[in-house]
């Protein structure tokens, strides 16, 4: 069975975007340098992408390419609004967390969840998220986008690596503890 990995960049207070989607925020961190705060690292261990239907929006209406054609990408929603079928891009629109467990058996590879919010809490409400890496960016945003929005059920989870960065990033990795 794959993993599901979490990567994704938070403030400090917990939000991932502000409120109307922007990420300029973030954006002076993530500017080209050396380091990549370990996306070289995810992306060689993953071969399958999945993340909710805002966050596909948003990449949509500020990338002219699409990022991620060498991998394989599910997007999850209530509906099909797929502009990439050509990049490798896949909808999935009912029996989504059945859908997910079948990628985790068949993916060859791990899998990276990229967010947002909402897909985030619903995977951790059933379990299927296996390690965590976040981005905490040292900034506080006052309110915005929330990492865990709606309330997620209680879960236990283990530090397994911190790495901080030039840029002022530090990077968490946790493990799910097997006991929770
Ligand atoms: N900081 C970072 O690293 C980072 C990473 C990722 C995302 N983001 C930001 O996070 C924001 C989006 O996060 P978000 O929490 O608002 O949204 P999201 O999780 O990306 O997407 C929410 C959408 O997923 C679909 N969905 C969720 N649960 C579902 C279910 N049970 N069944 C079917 N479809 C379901 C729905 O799509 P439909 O409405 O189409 O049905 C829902 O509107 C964006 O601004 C994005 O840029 C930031």
């Amino acid at each position: 069975m794959k993993k599901i990995k979490l990567y994704i960049a938070s403030s400090l207070d917990g939000y991932i975007a502000h409120s109307d989607g922007a990420l300029d925020w973030l954006s002076d961190f993530l500017k080209p340098s050396k380091n990549r705060h370990g996306y070289d690292e995810l992306m060689d261990a993953i071969d399958t992408i999945i993340m909710g239907s805002k966050t596909y929006h948003e990449i949509i209406e500020s990338n002219f390419d699409w990022p991620y054609k060498t991998k394989t990408t599910y997007v999850i929603s209530h509906r099909n609004t797929n502009l990439n079928e050509n990049d490798n891009v896949n909808f999935i629109t009912e029996n989504i967390t059945e859908n997910i467990e079948k990628l985790k058996r068949e993916s060859k590879s791990d899998i990276w969840l990229v967010g947002g919010g909402q897909l985030i809490t619903l995977l951790l409400n059933h379990d299927l998220i296996d390690e965590m890496q976040i981005c905490y960016v040292p900034a506080i945003l006052g309110e915005g986008v929330p990492l865990f929005p709606n309330k997620p059920k209680e879960s236990k989870w283990e530090i397994v690596k911190t790495q901080i960065y030039d840029s002022g990033m530090m990077k968490v990795d946790y493990n799910k503890d097997k006991l929770s």
